[in-house]
C-alpha cells in the first residue's frame, strides 16, 4: 500500500511517479541553473517565526478580506498551464477543488479545458472563492479584449495580467527532456490566433517581441473592461508603484515560480520591499514556493493579503485529481491553523512583523 499523503511533499513525491518524464521536466523545472526556483522555498524556509505564547485564542480563524469579499482562507490556486498533462479533467477538477475548499481560483489563459467549462464547474457552489481569469497578452489588441469579454461573460471576475514572460525563460530542464504537449492537450484559447511574424519565429527563442505587453497596453485596456484588473509577476517597488498609480486592484508578486528570470529574487524578499513601498494602499498575493501552513503565516506577516500554489496543484491533480488538489489545499490550511495557534496569532491580523526575525526578515 502507498504510504499516507500527510504533506504537500508526499503529493509530489508521487506525482512525479505518475507523470511522464517530459511532463514532470515542464512541471517541476525553473529556468536555467534553477537558482530563483531554490530561492522561492528557501526563503521562506529560512525566516524564522518568534512565536508569542500565552496569546489569547478563542475564536480564532483564517478569514481574510480580499477583493471586496470575505474568503475563508489566504490561498487561492494560480493559473498553471496545460492542466491536462495532470488529470484527463484537467482544469475542471482543479477548479472543483478549489470551490468545494473555499479557495481562490485563476485559469490560465493557456488552459486545456474552455473558460466556460470551468466556470460551470465553480460558478454554482456558494461557498467558492474568486474566479479570475489570467489574459497572456497576445498582440492582436482586438483578439485580448474579446477573450476578456468572454471570459467576463462566463463569470470571471477579475482579470490577471501576466507582465513576467514576455518570453519563455531558458528551461534547460525541459529541453533536455524534449518535452511536448502530447496530442490531444492544447491551449483552446489560443486555437486559430495568429502566429508571430517570420522574422521572430526564425530566432532562437521567438525574438524579443515587438507586441509584448506593455503599461500602455493596460491602460488601454483598463479604459474598456468593467472587471478590475490585477498585474501577475512584479518584484521591483518602483514597478508596484507605477501599478498604484495606474489604479489597478492588486499586485501578485512572482517571479512566476521561477521559471522566467533566473537569478531575481525569491518572491519573499520582493514582497518585503514591495509592501514597504505601497505602505497598506495595495493588495497584495504573493507566490513561489509556498509549500507549507508556516510559509503562508510568514507571507501575511510580510504584508500578503493572500497566496498562490502552482506546483501543488499539479500534484494533487496527478495523484488523485480533484480530491488530490482539495485535500492539498486542506493540508495547508490546516497547517496554517496550527502554525498561528502555536505563533499566538487568533487571526491573520495579528501576523505581522514582529513575528519574524528582523524588520524585513530577510
Ligand atoms: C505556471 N505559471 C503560470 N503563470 C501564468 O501567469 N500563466 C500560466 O499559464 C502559467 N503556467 C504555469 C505552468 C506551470 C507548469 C507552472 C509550474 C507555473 C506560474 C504560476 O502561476 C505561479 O506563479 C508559480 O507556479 C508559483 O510558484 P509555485 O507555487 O509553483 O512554486
Ligand atoms: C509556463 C507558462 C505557460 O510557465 O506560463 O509554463
Amino acid at each position: 500500500m502507498a504510504a499516507p499523503l500527510v504533506t504537500l511533499s508526499d503529493y509530489e513525491v508521487q506525482a512525479r511517479e505518475k507523470l511522464e518524464p517530459g511532463s514532470w521536466a515542464y512541471l517541476s523545472g525553473g529556468a536555467a541553473d534553477e537558482f530563483t526556483l531554490n530561492a522561492n522555498a528557501q526563503a521562506w524556509q529560512r525566516l524564522e517565526i518568534w512565536p508569542r505564547v500565552l496569546q489569547p485564542l478563542c475564536g480564532g480563524h483564517t478569514r481574510v478580506k480580499l477583493a471586496g469579499r470575505d474568503l475563508a482562507h489566504p490561498i487561492l490556486l494560480a493559473p498553471v498551464a496545460h492542466q491536462r498533462l495532470a488529470h484527463a479533467e484537467g482544469e475542471v477538477a482543479s477548479a472543483l477543488a478549489a470551490a468545494a475548499q473555499g479557495a481562490g481560483y485563476i485559469l490560465s489563459t493557456q488552459s486545456s479545458v474552455p473558460l466556460e467549462m470551468v466556470a460551470q464547474a465553480m460558478l454554482g457552489d456558494q461557498e467558492r472563492g474568486p474566479m479570475w481569469f489570467q489574459l497572456y497578452w497576445q498582440h492582436d489588441r482586438a483578439f485580448n479584449l474579446e477573450l476578456a469579454e468572454r471570459a467576463r461573460a462566463a463569470g470571471y471576475e477579475a482579470l490577471v495580467l501576466t507582465a513576467d514572460a514576455p518570453v519563455s525563460g531558458a528551461r534547460d530542464r525541459e529541453r533536455r527532456a524534449e518535452f511536448k504537449l502530447p496530442p490531444g492537450i492544447e491551449s483552446v484559447h489560443l486555437q486559430g490566433v495568429p502566429p508571430p511574424t517570420t522574422h521572430e519565429a526564425a530566432t532562437y527563442c521567438g525574438g524579443i517581441p515587438a507586441h509584448a505587453l506593455c503599461w500602455e497596453d493596460i491602460a488601454w485596456l483598463q479604459a474598456r473592461t468593467p472587471l478590475p484588473i490585477w498585474l501577475k509577476g512584479v518584484l521591483h517597488p518602483q514597478d508596484a508603484l507605477r501599478a498604484r498609480e495606474m489604479g489597478l486592484a492588486g499586485l501578485i508578486v512572482s517571479n512566476h515560480g521561477g521559471r522566467t528570470l533566473d537569478t531575481a529574487p525569491a518572491s519573499a524578499r520582493a514582497l518585503a520591499r514591495i509592501a514597504d513601498a505601497v505602505d497598506g494602499q495595495l493588495p497584495l498575493i504573493v507566490d513561489g514556493g509556498i509549500r507549507r501552513g508556516t510559509d503562508i503565516l510568514k507571507a501575511m506577516a510580510l504584508g500578503a493579503n493572500a497566496v498562490l500554489i502552482g506546483r501543488p496543484l499539479m500534484h494533487g491533480l496527478a495523484v488523485a485529481g480533484a480530491l488530490g488538489v482539495a485535500r492539498v489545499i486542506r493540508i495547508l490550511r490546516d497547517e496554517l491553523e496550527m502554525a498561528m495557534a502555536l505563533s499566538g496569532c487568533r487571526t491573520l491580523a495579528d501576523a505581522t512583523r514582529e513575528l519574524l526575525d528582523t524588520p524585513t526578515g530577510l
